[in-house]
């Protein structure tokens, strides 16, 4: 198959070729500006065997047959855009389709691109592991040579802000096959793949598959109403699913509390508990003890349960929104 990473080609004029000078240095030439740097302090060798790197996923995947195919038939040896909204799943399906076609990529090379910095630092990690030898000023330029020279590679860049970086950085290198991610859509020259809202019926079987992993027995009633309550977002029901099977909560009893506070999310830093505790010690205004009897009831963990229980109330009216949060 051809090699088209077109847009790379059109919009930017190659840079970064490379030359030899005299006395054995190398020129680079990147737009007009010419610098030159020292001898590259090696080449890299043959592929350490195994060499890859995909971000750790958690074993749960759900449905995208349509986007999984589109990018196994495109994605050879050019660059294609899998773009959509934020949260929607584009991550978890590039490092899906990696998944599932480990065996025709070497190495799979997983680089967080949200940055022009992100971008090079991830391409500088690729030289280390090619070639642990060459020093970091080189280790962009060795790693762009390498993947010049090579075609079974797979480069996915997520996440990425800034199409014109990508651009220059990789116009050189039109051998493998590159999987961006991006929240922009604007990418008139690559084949793109639109990742759209995920089907509700996966989004009900995405919020299951998680609790179950983690709680078998879990009373599952009121997945579909939850699901909806989160807006039938991948990411607000993952990290609601984490939340029911940590506290073992069915999650009509999650919605219930969404409907009593909406916009509420549980907590997820741990140290919530403790924090309002102390906030409760040492305010000396019933209405803010009150308040903070109402959040701990809210984390709804049960960290904050035995909080409530140990809470030294100063007034009735203490005790009775202690008591009703027990209950809540
Ligand atoms: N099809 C899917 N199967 C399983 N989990 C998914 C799926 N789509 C999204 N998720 C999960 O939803 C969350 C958000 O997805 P992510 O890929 O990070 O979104 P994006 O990259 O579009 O911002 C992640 O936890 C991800 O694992
Ligand atoms: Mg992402």
């Amino acid at each position: 198959m051809g090699c088209d990473v077109a847009g790379f080609d059109d919009r930017v004029p190659p840079v970064g070729q490379v030359g030899r000078a005299s006395g054995g240095s190398h020129v680079i030439q990147a737009g007009g500006d010419v610098t030159i740097h020292g001898p590259l302090s090696a080449e890299p060798g043959p592929l350490p065997p195994g060499l890859g790197r995909v971000p750790v996923t958690s074993g749960v995947f759900v449905g995208r047959e349509d986007e999984l195919a589109r990018l196994a038939a495109w994605a050879d040896r050019t660059a294609v855009v899998v773009h959509g909204p934020a949260g929607v799943g584009k991550s978890a399906l590039v490092a899906r389709f990696a998944e599932l076609h480990a065996d025709r990529f070497a190495p799979v090379w997983w680089v967080t691109a949200d940055s022009p910095d992100a971008l090079d630092a991830g391409l500088a990690e690729l030289a280390l592991a090619l070639a642990p030898h060459v020093t970091g000023t080189h280790r962009v330029e060795t790693s762009l040579r390498w993947l010049a020279a090579h075609d079974d590679w797979l480069l996915v860049l997520d996440d990425v802000t800034d199409p014109d970086h990508v651009a220059r950085r990789l116009a050189r290198t039109r051998t493998g096959t590159v999987v961006i991610t991006s929240r922009r859509h604007d990418w008139p020259d690559l084949r793109a793949v639109a990742v759209g809202a995920l089907p509700r019926h996966d989004v009900v079987e995405l919020l299951r598959r998680h609790v179950l992993r983690a709680w078998p027995e879990a009373d599952l009633t009121g997945s579909r109403a939850l699901c909806a309550a989160l807006g039938w977002q991948p990411r607000a029901v993952v990290q609601a699913a984490a939340h029911l099977a940590q506290h073992h909560l069915a999650p009509r009893v999650h919605l219930a509390r969404l409907e009593r506070f909406p916009g509420w999310t549980p907590a997820t830093s741990s140290d919530a508990v403790p924090r309002l505790v102390a906030d409760f010690d040492a305010s000396l205004d019933h209405e803010v003890r009150c308040r903070i009897i109402w959040e701990l009831a809210k984390t709804g963990t049960t960290a904050a349960k035995e909080a409530l229980r140990s809470l030294r109330p100063r007034y009735d009216i203490e005790q009775l929104a202690i008591n009703e949060a027990l209950e809540f």
